[in-house]
């Protein structure tokens, strides 16, 4: 039997390795002079002015909310085709989700469902660069202007994505990244949130270290060298200098990641858009997607099999397929706050007949013929 192809993983090196025993032999095994210089790599690729590194995407989203205020009572817009974190980081905050339905061709949040949610308790809109697809920004901004909402982008999918030749991370009010071991870069655990804007950032800054500033500039009064002020509440969100070795060396790598990324998702929908039953991602002309995920949609009246059989028949064959995402307010959890099926249709249709194929750097081209192959000869059968 063939080796397990996993639908996401990291990509080591040797170099990797030795930036991260380099850190171990240093005095900084917590945040040091590696996380602000990851932070320094990441505003000089994206092109954003502040980089905030935690511990994780969902601290970055937490973060986020923070920074923008959001607190009981407050509505925040979101999609439910997304992992669980983007809602809960409102919650964390006291605030409610409210979710939009998403666009059937690119599987991204609508901006005219987004409108139509909007209420005079809307403060923020989380939209999804889904996949690795940026969202229709300029929809977004025009209605965030016009309505006065911070936009936080979750570019969890979409690092190194472009919109319109803008790189995501510079169009939004802040941006948070993950460098998960399936995302673009990875930390092994870890995030950041990007901003243009240095009051959220020095917000964001204090959020992360318990609300602690030890800068005698912005306290109250110095007793001494061991003073510091608690100036708001925050968490232990610190990423370390250990990851934070990790990610340079990894950005070293991303230009490599995504053109392979984007190599292999050519290549999958070459070999798949004209099988029927099968419908491939579409993606708009002025995008250039990160491609995080690759996801099939099947049209299930045109096959004999069920989505479940088909997933079932590619994990026998040991293709690690998944499924992105079971709809947010699906879960038990979300149910428990009063949320219902129904509240966005085309969401629920598509989480039916989705499958995501197997997508990262380090796989070889005929690990996507092979994965190709199969799914073509269980369709057949
Ligand atoms: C869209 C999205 N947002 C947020 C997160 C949370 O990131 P992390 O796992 O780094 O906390 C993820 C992780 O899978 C994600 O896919």
């Amino acid at each position: 039997m063939r080796k397990f192809i996993p639908y996401g993983r990291q990509y080591i090196d040797e170099e990797d390795i030795q930036a991260v025993v380099e850190v171990l032999r240093s005095d900084f095994i917590t945040t040091g002079p590696k996380v602000a210089e990851l932070e320094n790599t990441i505003t000089g690729y994206i092109g954003a002015k502040h980089a905030v590194a935690v511990s994780n995407g969902t601290a970055a989203l937490h973060a986020a909310c923070f920074a923008a205020g959001i607190g009981p009572g407050d509505e925040v817009i979101t999609t439910p085709m997304t992992f669980s974190a983007t809602a809960n980081c409102i919650l964390y905050m006291g605030g409610r989700p409210v979710f939009a339905d998403i666009d059937p061709i690119t599987y991204n949040i609508d901006p005219r469902d987004i409108e139509k949610k909007i209420t005079d308790k809307t403060k923020a809109v989380i939209p999804v660069h889904f996949t690795g697809q940026p969202c229709d920004m300029d929809e977004i901004m025009r209605i965030a202007d016009k309505y006065g909402l911070t936009v936080i982008e979750d570019g969890a999918h979409a690092m190194g994505a472009e919109y319109k030749g803008r790189k995501i991370g510079t169009i939004g009010t802040m941006t948070t990244l993950s460098f998960h071991p399936v995302k673009h870069i990875t930390t092994g655990e870890g995030g950041a949130v990007l901003t243009d804007d240095k009051l959220l950032y020095e917000k964001m800054l204090l959020f992360r270290v318990n609300g602690i500033t030890k800068d005698s500039d912005k306290m109250e009064r110095n007793e001494g060298l061991w003073f510091c002020e608690q100036h708001s509440l925050g968490f232990n969100y610190k990423l370390t200098d250990i990851q934070a070795a990790l990610g340079i060396s990894q950005f070293k790598k991303l230009d490599f990641f995504l053109e392979r990324r984007r190599k292999y998702a050519a290549l999958y929908s070459g070999l798949l858009e004209q099988v029927e039953g099968i419908i491939v991602p579409k993606q708009l002309q002025y995008v250039n997607s990160a491609w995080h995920l690759y996801i099939i949609k099947l049209d299930l009246a045109k096959i004999r099999l069920s989505r479940r059989q088909v997933f079932d028949e590619l994990r026998k064959r040991n293709i690690g397929v998944h499924v992105h995402y079971i709809p947010v307010y699906y879960h038990p959890y979300y149910r428990s706050l009063g949320y219902s099926r129904g509240m966005c249709p085309e969401a629920e249709a598509l989480y039916e007949s989705i499958i995501t194929l197997p997508l990262y750097p380090s796989m070889e081209e005929e690990d996507i013929y092979y994965v190709a192959d199969n799914l073509k000869d269980i369709l057949r059968s």
